[in-house]
């Protein structure tokens, strides 16, 4: 399946590269609870379809105890498809297709354990599985003799809210909307319109893990991930559905990168990033286009090797990233945690989102500054000091890249080790 090598794109939630973290966790004690995929069947009716047109998912554990009326709606990340083929390339995969979905482990902010989780542990936990590959937003269809793609990210988006008020989300006194990369855009895409779900008496807030996509040239001086977009929200429709007081300002493409939304979501919102997040290092700063010699190779692959002119390349993507934060933290109910280590998704995963040896910044872990920010038991806005100084990151380190390479996610994941790389041709 040819498709899926285009450079790289096809990425998942979560670096998948071949790599291994620079700091060790302790051997956990048994393992994580796994949780079946539920379809949601009202979802035909109104067009709500992955790309291949079956019906979308989620996972759900239902809370209980304090937590039974609190819900926290997780959105699963993955990239985006910019063009018919790679739309065309995910149809074969669970980023497509809720044929090729599997029962997935809740870890991280999912975990059912108050000593893994401490905040959100007993809450009813959902995982909504991608498969529209535009970040919840896509609104249109690909109807040609060859083939057919539904571009239904928007509708799957209420088909799915809606079922869950049905299962008992409406009578939510708390809710959090969150979501990791492509799936952490579209926390903050939809967070006024989750908001709008609840009375004004439930407390609601949003959650961004590595989503803030920065509108940046890479180092030859493009914008890459400007051109993507340009292709994802043609291709989708998502004029139709970005938010209108973007749209009242700037040009669609515009307003699919956070920089330019998240001044203006109403509704309280937290964003968590590594500075030097490491999706967006080699995909979008340091793409293959910009770098056809691959100079910049042994730097991406592990960052103790860069040069320090390539670490203050770095420092510069940190210092834009902070800059189009200002405004939004002007606000404080506003939450913020930028760490200087090289990471993409931090919520997901047990061994960065809590426990004493995950990243920190001022001793709180991640877990416990979105608890603090969610529940007003302080002001959260922690910017971490530049690079190298904090000793508290889980860096990923890669022992191999191929840029020509898909990366599939296979069974949702607690770790690396779950995610494999898959070569083109290989698949
Ligand atoms: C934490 O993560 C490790 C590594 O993925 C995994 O093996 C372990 O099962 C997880 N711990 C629990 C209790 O979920
Ligand atoms: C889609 O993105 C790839 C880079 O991953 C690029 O080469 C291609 O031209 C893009 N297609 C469109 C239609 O923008
Ligand atoms: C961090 O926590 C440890 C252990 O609780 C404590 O000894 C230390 O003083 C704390 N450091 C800061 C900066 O608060």
């Amino acid at each position: 399946m040819k498709a899926f090598g285009i450079l790289g794109f096809f990425w998942l939630v979560s670096v998948g590269w071949v790599c291994s973290l620079d700091k060790g966790y302790a051997a956990p004690s048994d393992s994580p609870l796994i949780v079946d995929l539920t379809l949601v069947k009202s979802a035909g009716s109104e067009g709500a379809l992955c790309l291949d047109g079956s019906l979308p998912g989620y996972h759900l554990d239902l809370g209980y105890g304090s937590g039974a009326n609190n819900w926290v709606v997780h959105l699963e990340g993955g990239a985006w498809c910019n063009d018919t083929k790679t739309c065309v390339a995910r149809k074969k995969t669970a980023l497509g297709s809720s044929k090729y979905m599997k029962p997935i482990p809740f870890v991280g902010i999912m975990s059912n354990r108050p000593e893994e989780n401490p905040d959100f542990y007993n809450w009813n936990r959902v995982y909504v599985r991608y498969c529209d590959g535009a970040s919840f937003s896509g609104e249109g269809f690909h109807f040609s003799p060859f083939e057919v793609l539904y571009f239904r990210g928007e509708r799957i988006w209420y088909a799915t809210m809606g079922d869950l008020m049905s299962k008992g989300m409406k009578d939510a006194t708390q809710a959090l909307l969150s979501g990791c990369s492509a799936g952490g855009l579209a926390s903050i895409l939809h967070c006024d319109r989750f908001r709008a779900l609840f009375p004004a008496s439930t407390k609601v807030k949003c959650f961004a893990d590595a989503g803030f996509f920065l509108d940046v040239a890479d180092i030859a001086g493009h914008r890459y991930l400007r051109e993507i977009y340009n292709g994802v929200v043609d291709l989708q429709g998502l004029q139709k559905t970005l938010p209108l007081e973007c749209l009242y300002r700037m040009d669609a493409t515009s307003c699919f990168f956070p920089q330019n939304l998240v001044a203006n979501v109403e509704t309280p919102l937290f964003i968590l990033n590594a500075a030097y997040d490491d999706w967006q290092i080699p995909e979008s700063l340091v793409n293959p286009q910009a770098d056809p010699n691959g100079l910049w190779m042994g730097c991406i692959l592990d960052y103790k090797t860069c040069s320090s002119a390539q670490i203050e390349v770095f420092q510069d993507f940190r210092l834009q990233m902070l800059a189009h934060l200002k405004e939004f933290s002007k606000s404080h109910k506003n939450g913020l945690f930028i760490n200087s280590c090289f990471i993409h998704c931090q919520s997901e995963f047990n061994n960065t989102w809590f426990g004493p040896d995950s990243p920190s910044i001022g001793n709180k872990s991640i877990a416990e500054s979105v608890g603090d920010w969610y529940f007003d038991r302080a002001v959260v806005q922690k910017i971490d000091c530049p690079y190298p100084c904090d000793n508290t990151c889980v860096n990923h380190i890669f022992k191999k890249l191929s840029w020509a390479s898909s990366l599939l996610k296979l069974s949702g994941g607690d770790d690396f080790q779950q995610y494999v790389r898959v070569k083109e041709g290989e698949i």
